[in-house]
């Protein structure tokens, strides 16, 4: 009897300092990992490359579909379901991607202070996976500046761009 209350004495303030790591865990992870609706693009290919900005050894391609290009050059808003991509390439090799996309409703997702529309911000591994650690927060925070031009920094190129 004796024994088995010291094990338990021992026993649950372990198991509690156990409990407690893995619930600070989990909430410290679920705070930065943004999981979130957007998937990556499985058209990747077939998207349309439509601008490119480079500063010091990084390399972005801007890619997106041709019905968003044909909407931003009609003044129309971009389709439900466009992707647009950013691929960042680092000494020509792919670094990350910045994904956005847009469907119907999705800003409910969010506060409407933190909302860019219905345009969702993600962060991809080269290999493609979500990067967990993005706060994608701050994606919409800065994109939030553009809210005249659909949320897009090179919403110019888009109404530009002319296929080779
Ligand atoms: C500090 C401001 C800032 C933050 C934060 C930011 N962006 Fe951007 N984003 C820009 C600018 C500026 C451009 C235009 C390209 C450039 O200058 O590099 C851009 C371009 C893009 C583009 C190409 C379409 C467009 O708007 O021109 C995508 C896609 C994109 N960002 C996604 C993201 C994602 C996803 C995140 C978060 C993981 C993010 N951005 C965070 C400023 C920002």
């Amino acid at each position: 009897m004796k024994t088995t209350h010291r094990r338990l004495a021992l026993g649950l303030p372990a198991l509690f300092t156990l409990l407690a790591f893995f619930a600070l865990t989990l909430a410290g992870g679920w705070a930065i990992a943004e999981n979130n609706r957007v998937t990556f693009p499985a058209n990747l290919d077939s998207l349309v490359h439509y601008t490119t900005v480079k500063r010091g050894n990084v390399t972005e391609h801007m890619l997106t579909s041709q019905a968003a290009i044909d909407a931003v050059k009609k003044g129309l808003p971009v389709p439900n379901g466009t992707h647009v991509v950013l691929v960042d390439y680092r000494d020509s090799k792919v670094f990350r991607y910045f994904v956005m996309e847009k469907r119907e409703g999705w800003g409910a997702d969010y506060e409407p202070a933190r909302r860019t529309g219905d345009w969702q911000f993600q962060h991809f591994k080269a290999d493609k996976t979500v990067n967990m650690s993005e706060t994608t927060a701050r994606c919409q925070s800065c994109h939030q500046g553009r809210e005249d031009k659909q949320h897009l920094y090179t919403f110019g190129d888009l109404e530009r761009f002319k296929p080779q």
